[in-house]
């Protein structure tokens, strides 16, 4: 059968800023270079080792309509909600949160000085599902396989499915695919993504390639890929040094998006609802 490769349709640079009680991160998606990748509607990487960074937290917030996925490389990060529970995100784990139709949490450091390295990514819900029950998938870092390729490339499988192997996590309404993958110099890797899939590719090691041939890409550490349509994804460290990244791809909804911070909806309507019933305690 023939294979249409994916290669980069454009190459975005995170923007710093902050968030929370003043954490300073980047953000990549859900800026003005990329405010949206359907279903994505963020993507922040923070990663520093000073703690005024990241010592203040995300204290008590809201979200409605969403889900958060939250990826830890390094430090710990204690997470807690208004429905009572609470969990430790320590390195290597997933903390995969379908808010719903609202959650009321914080996630707070457990740690006062070293290394604060990790991701959250924010996948849309569609309408049907805004208003679900929230539900959280906590992911141990021993519960996430990880398959070891004899040319030394490592790939985690947070969500999706790669050599018969299916990730820690899933979800019905996007079907997403979140893979960490390490490559060492010159190795490469080819993974069939759905066609009708969005997909980016997020270097945060090394450089790496994407696409074949003569429009293959160099995708610095810090940006990420956007790929075209296409059914396989062929990613390639260069000769001379390791790359990591993420790539993550999903189902898009092509539905209408009405965002107000933590509130994601598709009406306006909705939105002041969400307000209404945040306000009024009904989260
Ligand atoms: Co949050």
């Amino acid at each position: 059968m023939d294979q249409t490769v994916r290669q980069v349709d454009r190459l975005v640079s995170g923007m710093p800023t902050n968030d929370g009680a003043g954490v300073r991160l980047t953000r990549i998606i859900g800026q003005p270079g990329l405010s949206e990748l359907d279903p994505f509607l963020l993507l922040d990487e923070f990663r520093s080792d000073v703690a005024g960074d990241y010592i203040a937290g995300f204290p008590d917030h809201p979200h409605r309509g969403f889900e958060t996925v939250t990826y830890m490389l390094a430090g710990r990060m204690r997470h807690g909600d208004n429905q009572g529970n609470t969990g430790l995100l320590r390195p290597g784990s997933v903390q995969w949160m379908t808010a719903g139709r609202g959650i009321v949490h914080s996630e707070m450091p457990e740690q006062e000085d070293g290394l604060m390295w990790g991701f959250q990514l924010w996948i849309n819900l569609p309408a049907r599902d805004k208003m679900t029950e929230p539900r959280y998938q906590d992911v141990d870092p021993d519960a996430i396989r990880t398959i070891q390729r004899p040319d030394g490339s490592r790939i985690k499988i947070i969500a999706g499915r790669v050599d018969g192997i299916d990730g820690a996590v899933r979800s019905a309404a996007t079907d997403p695919t979140y893979l960490d993958i390490g490559l060492p110099p010159g190795s490469a890797f080819r993974h069939g993504v759905p066609s009708d899939h969005a997909a980016f590719i997020y270097v945060f090691e090394g450089d790496a390639r994407a696409g074949e041939g003569e429009a293959a890409t160099q995708i610095k550490r810090g940006d990420l890929a956007v790929l075209s349509p296409g059914d396989t994804v062929v990613i390639a460290a260069e000769s001379v040094s390791a790359t990591r990244l993420l790539l993550v791809a999903a189902k898009p909804l092509e539905e209408s998006i009405v965002r107000h911070g933590p509130f994601v909806m598709n009406t306006e309507a909705e939105i002041h609802q969400a307000i209404e019933d945040y306000r009024a305690g009904r989260f």
